[in-house]
């Protein structure tokens, strides 16, 4: 018979302690950003952040919430997109910023991968094909130089600084090869998109999209 000693056991009531303590002040900090989303956020992108097509996007979407790491959150939030619909709100502040990314973050059902994906190789593609397919497929949602809404589709402004200025080669990559569940954006590597694109053809676009806010 083997028993932990008094060590022992002490140090893991004392982890447990520590962990309902964080466990609680997270609890906090997802409420108070919950409030806050209600207050500046949800005119727009709806309960639950869900999201309405053609006005504002999902922040609850598993797949966003998967690739995208804090500091694009925190930067979309504070700088807005400017061009679009989106303002900035940097008056909240960087505590109230983050309770409102830790209350979007509640909802996540996949593992954060952003660090990886963001790790990810840059393309190297080339942009005159990636062109070809922007115009083809691409633009039909998002807009002939990518402008977003005001274009009059459902897709965002994925040609512009406030979007490209924010994320890596490999967010633009795991976007349109995985989509994003429950809208009209369809992943572009499974049979079940829109088109089936290769690697390469996904990187010849990327090449493209980056050319398209220095026009
Ligand atoms: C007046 C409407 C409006 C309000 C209010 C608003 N947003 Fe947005 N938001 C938008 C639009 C429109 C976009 C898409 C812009 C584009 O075309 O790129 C967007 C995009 C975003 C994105 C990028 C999402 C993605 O898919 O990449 C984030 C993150 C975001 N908003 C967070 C917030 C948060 C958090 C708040 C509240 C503090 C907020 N927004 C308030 C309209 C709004
Ligand atoms: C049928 C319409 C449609 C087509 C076609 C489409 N998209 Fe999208 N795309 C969307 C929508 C809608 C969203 C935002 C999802 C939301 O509203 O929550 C989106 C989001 C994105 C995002 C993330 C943007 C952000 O603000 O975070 C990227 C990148 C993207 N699309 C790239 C592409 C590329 C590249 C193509 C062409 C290969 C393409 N899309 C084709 C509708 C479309």
């Amino acid at each position: 018979m083997q028993h932990p000693s008094a060590l022992a056991s002490f140090a893991l009531v004392l982890s447990g302690l520590i962990c309902t303590h964080a466990f609680a002040a997270d609890q906090a900090t997802i409420k108070t950003g919950e409030a806050l989303y209600n207050q500046n956020c949800s005119v727009c992108h709806q309960a639950d952040a869900i999201g309405k097509p053609g006005f504002a996007p999902s922040l609850t979407n598993p797949e966003l919430l998967s690739i995208a790491s804090d500091k694009f959150f925190e930067s979309t939030i504070r700088d807005g997109r400017p061009g679009t619909g989106m303002p900035p709100f940097a008056h909240l502040g960087r505590k109230k910023i983050k309770a409102i990314v830790a209350y979007l973050r509640s909802h996540s059902k996949l593992p954060n991968r952003a660090s990886e994906v963001d790790a990810e190789p840059e393309s190297h593609g080339d942009p005159r094909l990636g062109k070809q397919w922007f115009d083809d497929i691409c633009s039909t949602c998002h807009g002939k130089n990518g402008d977003g809404y005001a274009s009059g589709g459902t897709g965002t402004a994925i040609g512009k600084k406030g979007f490209l200025g924010k994320v890596s080669d490999g967010f633009i990559r795991e976007t349109i090869r995985h989509g994003r569940s429950n809208t009209r954006m369809l992943g572009f590597s499974d049979a079940a998109g829109l088109a089936h694109l290769s690697d390469e053809e996904i990187d010849d676009i990327i090449a493209y999209m980056r050319t398209l806010d220095k026009q």
